[in-house]
């Protein structure tokens, strides 16, 4: 199974394959904000990809429009629920409570 580590607490859980790093979040109780119920209509769960991206989906027209409105925006950046795990990755939660 594909491991998730979420920073900056360093907390890492197993996901399953092609679920979100949104899903991962909420079913290990990590504080990933998702203010649109994950339709990829915020920006809320914004977070950057700090090693593992070629573990991610490759990110489409509508994730990468909506992330271009995101605060902090870099090339790192991936909204977690777009991005499906297939792989080990690390990311960076930006908006913290
Ligand atoms: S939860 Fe709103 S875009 Fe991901």
């Amino acid at each position: 199974m594909p491991k998730v580590t979420f920073l900056p607490m360093n907390q890492c859980f197993e996901a399953r394959e092609g679920e979100s790093i949104l899903d991962v979040a909420i079913n290990n109780d990590v504080p990933l904000m998702h203010a649109c119920g994950g339709f990829c209509a915020c920006t809320t769960c914004h977070v950057k990809v700090k090693s593992g991206l070629p573990g991610l989906s490759v990110i489409e027209d509508e994730e990468q429009e909506r992330l271009e409105r995101a605060d902090g925006m870099t090339s790192e950046s991936r909204l977690g629920c777009q991005a499906r795990v297939h792989g080990d990755v690390t990311v960076e939660i930006v908006n913290q409570d």
